[in-house]
């Protein structure tokens, strides 16, 4: 097999259109990976970086786990592809009964995409479609969040509340409604696990229910814990409170776990760490531990069953993606479900997070650290903007950890961590130490 990561660089960088990038920026000086293996990188000149952020928080089992690799070229080299609109083929039936095994209560039904963004889009909209098959189509609102990250297709952004990933798209979907976000220094800031204060801000549904009437709410959808957009944990009974303002007003409510799924808090999903119970799920990410895209949406007994109705022969959703539960994705699935249940990767971060927190929180005395918070295996480190430069003192910081062997993600000035679930108590000390004398020294 030829390595890749041998490839010479093309003379220039221009041909890469990055994502989410500064591309002048980067390519006037790149970061680039060759290779990885566990916890670290290694870059193409050869330094190990030690993986704070499990890639872009998918990579839950570690790099390239040999199970994963060997799953994946045997299914390449069996099927490498059958379509599954009106035909299929064993791997999405096999894995969407694992997840629903998973899963709590009745969320029971798998419809499988490719990525975060096609998840979220998807759950919304079955959400639209339940309640027209239902015979309720007046329901066409979608309620996000402030601060909502939802990934990137139209939908998305829509229900998302980050303004530069909106304002350059349009007017985008109609009739979107947003819900206050919960982040809030002057009674949050430094809070171990959940914040104490914001569970009130869930009532904000009710003020958006009264303004547009119930009627017309088709769902609400949450990240339980906000990773993008700076880590922000829910408060203690603000998730229990819209669940229960949801079924007071029949509006559904979809967690997106892109982030929260697979390990992240220390159980299987947020749904089971938090004991709040969604009418739909989007995940992503560690279902294969990233190493082939392939996102899902798992449903409720009673929105699948709504659309079991009618003719035998009518398709009941046009929806589907061509690579919906795609072979190669369905291997690496099962392969890394297998390894977070042999190797209790979910216990394990369960185990580590007090470990985690306490490290993390040490950070609090630098001066330049304004909060610190924490769940799980995540940890959000806020600092004080340098003036009149927002998100240059943590863009920095990111660099300077990349270049002395850590990798961290920023958002404004926040620094997210959000490490591999394999990570041993000497790595969060590593991590730790590397990320304070960078704030402390530059
Ligand atoms: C909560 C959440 N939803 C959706 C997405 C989008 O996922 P993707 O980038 O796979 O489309 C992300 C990505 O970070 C996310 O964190």
């Amino acid at each position: 097999m030829q390595n890749l990561a041998q490839f010479s660089l093309p003379e220039s960088l221009e041909a890469f259109w990055m994502p989410f990038t500064a591309n002048r920026q980067f390519k006037a000086k790149p970061r680039l990976m060759a290779s990885a293996q566990d916890m670290h990188y290694t870059t193409v000149d050869g330094r190990q970086v030690l993986d704070g952020t499990a890639g872009l928080w998918c990579v839950n089992a570690g790099h390239c786990r040999d199970k994963i690799a060997h799953a994946i070229a045997q299914q390449a080299a069996t099927l490498d592809f059958a379509p599954t609109f009106q035909m299929g083929h064993p791997g999405p039936f096999v894995l969407a009964e694992r997840l629903a095994q998973m899963l709590p209560g009745d969320l029971n039904h798998v419809f499988f995409t490719n990525s975060g963004s096609e998840s979220v889009d998807t759950a919304l909209k079955v959400a639209l479609a339940y309640h027209r098959v239902r015979g309720d189509a007046s329901r066409t609102r979608l309620i996000g969040r402030e601060r909502g990250y939802h990934g990137v297709g139209f939908g998305g952004i829509s229900v998302g509340g980050i303004a530069p990933n909106r304002k350059f798209f349009g007017s985008l979907l109609p009739g979107v409604d947003h819900l206050p976000h919960t982040h809030n220094l002057e009674h949050n800031a430094f809070s171990k696990g959940q914040p104490r204060w914001g569970e009130h801000l869930a009532d904000e549904l009710e003020r958006i229910v009264t303004l547009h009437d119930p009627s017309t709410i088709a769902a609400l959808i949450v990240e339980p814990v906000a990773g993008s957009t700076g880590v922000l944990i829910p408060p203690v009974g603000y998730l229990e409170r819209l669940r229960s303002l949801c079924t007071k007003y029949g509006i559904l409510l979809i967690f997106d776990e892109v982030i929260t799924g697979f390990g992240r808090l220390g159980k299987a999903f947020a749904t089971d760490y938090f004991g709040v119970m969604p009418d739909l799920v989007a995940v992503a990410k560690g279902i294969t531990n990233a190493a082939v895209p392939m996102g899902a949406v798992i449903a409720r007994n009673g929105i699948y069953d709504a659309f079991m109705q009618g003719s035998d022969q009518a398709i009941e959703l046009f929806h589907g993606y061509t690579y919906s539960g795609h072979p190669l994705a369905c291997a690496a699935a099962m392969a890394t479900l297998d390894i977070y249940e042999e190797e209790g990767l979910f216990e394990r971060a369960n185990g580590l997070a007090p470990y985690w927190q306490e490290a993390v929180h040490s950070l609090a005395e630098l001066s330049s650290v304004i909060d610190v918070r924490n769940l799980g295996l995540v940890a959000g480190i806020e600092l004080e903007p340098l003036p009149g430069k927002p998100s240059v003192r943590a863009y920095e910081c990111m660099v300077r950890c990349f270049e002395q062997g850590l990798l961290i993600r920023t958002t404004g000035d926040i620094i997210a961590l959000s490490p591999p679930l394999i990570l041993e108590k000497h790595h969060i000390d590593q991590m730790v130490d590397l990320l304070g004398s960078v704030l402390k020294h530059g």
